[in-house]
């Protein structure tokens, strides 16, 4: 039977901010799931990109003072660097303002509004900017934009609307019988409770006069469209221009719980209207606060992913946010915090263990791997490792990263107190006793074989260190199949050990 594909999205982020911490989450996210998956035999298609039209981004341009599109050239170009530079991994990089993008919007909004689900007509309402959207007044916190505290400009236009309001129904419907549509379970019920208000229909257009700087409408070149109707389309026109469209229903978006109702409320009712199956599941996480509160330029608490990269090395960073944050929910970003897991789980509890165990394999067999003799012993740290990879691929389907890897650290410590309940170091003291060191260190190398294969696609770089070290092919960590006892064959050489990770002083931080 063919495998089923995962196909898996990040928000296109806006070019009016260079990447931070709240992208470098959901874009590395993405990146593990496609490691985790590929590793498993999985077709995985990631797709990233970058929001390039609207009135945000007209005017950061302006603030620069150069047009939207050179603008957005450079700010889309750091995003894309900034990805490579890190080594989060994605297959297709998508711009809003890429021709195929323009053309696959225009054609829906034609096609919809051929079939009678967009409609002209006339518009008063209360405008906020910052959101790029009108505001009802009930939804409004003492007449003030609840995201911006401004209040909002009284605007009287005519524009387009989609009849969002037609597909309210068959959504609700779809959301009751599909309970993992919308994960953590939070937010699909945070969605139920906001469609039982009726959801009205939604403004798609906006008067070039206005704002110039979107996708002319195909019907009326008087208008652009609307930022949101434009972007939440580049889930499905990259696959329609890569020739890619076997995907689409397995798509898994991963969105910040700040653009829930857009995704939860806008898009599949987009997708409805547009004849389109629905995506496979909508994954929200929550938000990185920092101890001052927002991250913001002007309190200068901007966290930037190269400048951790320099500071800790990418795989140390990479750890501690998927270790610190429960996907769904909120977490406080803190480097104290960093260098503490740093410090604690990746130098102590693994960068320790494979100094040990390379360390003693060298200076009693010269790195020559001996035979294995199992003992009970060893056949619980055997089960440990075992169960450590069935827990890590229960938590991953459930998005709960910090559970699998601290299933993976469960084994490690396994790990680690038996090298002092066996004490090889005493033993090898002992000529006669030299096999059973040897058979202690072979399991030791099993299971940081083991380890790296489970870590691969969370820490690659100490994956691959790891196993390099024990003298084993990059290719090895693909092999999760492999028995206990397989990867080492007589003869079979481990090189000197290492330091995984440098330790940092709490001071430095
Ligand atoms: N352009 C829209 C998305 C369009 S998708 C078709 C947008 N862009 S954004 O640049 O503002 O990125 C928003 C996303 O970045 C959030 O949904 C979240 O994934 C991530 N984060 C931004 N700040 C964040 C935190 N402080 N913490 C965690 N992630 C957050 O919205």
């Amino acid at each position: 039977m063919p495998r089923e594909p995962v196909y898996l999205t990040t928000p296109l982020f806006y070019v009016n901010a260079e990447p931070h911490l709240g992208h470098t989450y959901v874009t590395l996210v993405a990146d593990v799931l496609g490691r985790f998956w590929r590793a498993r035999n999985r077709p995985v298609f990631v797709l990233t990109g970058t929001d390039e039209h609207g009135d945000k981004i007209a005017q950061a341009a302006a603030a620069a003072g150069v047009s939207p599109r050179e603008h957005a050239d450079r700010v889309s170009g750091i995003f894309r660097s900034t990805w490579d530079a890190a080594g989060l991994r994605y297959d297709h990089f998508i711009r809003t303002t890429d021709s195929y993008h323009v053309a696959f919007v225009q054609k829906v909004l034609a096609d919809i509004h051929a079939k009678g689900d967009i409609y002209f007509g006339g518009y008063r309402g209360l405008y906020c900017f910052g959101c790029e959207r009108f505001y009802q007044e009930r939804e409004l916190v003492d007449g003030l934009c609840p995201d911006h505290r401004v209040a909002p400009t009284e605007l009287a236009e005519e524009n387009y609307f989609f009849r969002m309001s037609a597909y309210q129904e068959r959504l609700v419907a779809t959301l009751e019988a599909n309970p993992a549509l919308i994960v953590p379970e939070g937010y699909r019920r945070e969605v139920l409770s906001l469609l039982r208000e009726p959801i009205g229909d939604l403004c798609i257009s906006r008067p070039k006069s206005r704002l110039a700087w979107g996708i002319e409408l195909p019907f009326d070149s008087r208008y652009v469209t609307y930022v949101w109707f434009d972007a939440l389309l580049n889930y499905v026109s990259a696959l329609v221009h890569l020739g890619r469209m076997e995907l689409w229903p397995a798509a898994e978006h991963l969105i910040g719980k700040d653009i829930l109702k857009a995704h939860a409320v806008f898009w599949p009712t987009m997708l409805m209207a547009a004849g389109l199956p629905l995506y496979r599941r909508l994954c929200v996480h929550g938000h990185w606060q920092m101890q001052q509160g927002k991250m913001s330029k002007s309190l200068g608490n901007v966290v930037r992913p190269l400048d951790m990269k320099a500071r800790y090395g990418m795989d140390a960073f990479r750890y501690y946010l998927l270790r610190e944050m429960a996907f769904g929910q909120d977490a406080e970003f803190s480097e104290e915090a960093l260098v503490a897991r740093l410090n604690g789980d990746l130098a102590n509890g693994l960068g320790n263990l494979a100094s040990r165990v390379l360390a003693m394999q060298q200076r009693y067999f010269g790195g020559v791997v001996q035979p294995l003799a199992p003992e009970a012993a060893d056949h619980a740290l055997r089960a440990a490792f075992a169960a450590a990879a069935r827990e890590l691929d229960a938590h991953i389907a459930d998005l709960a990263f910090h559970r699998g890897l601290e299933a993976v650290w469960r084994a490690l410590d396994h790990a680690n107190k038996y090298v002092v309940e066996t004490a090889p170091f005493t033993l090898a003291k002992d000529p006669v006793r030299l096999p059973r060191v040897g058979a202690i260190l072979h399991e030791l190398c099993e299971a940081l074989r083991t380890a790296a294969q489970l870590l691969a696609p969370f820490l690659p770089e100490t994956a691959e260190r790891l196993a390099g070290l024990l003298g084993l092919p990059a290719t090895r960590l693909g092999e999760l199949d492999l028995p206990w006892g397989a990867a080492f064959a007589p003869g079979h050489r481990t090189l000197a050990p290492e330091a995984l990770f440098p330790r940092v002083e709490v001071s430095a931080a």
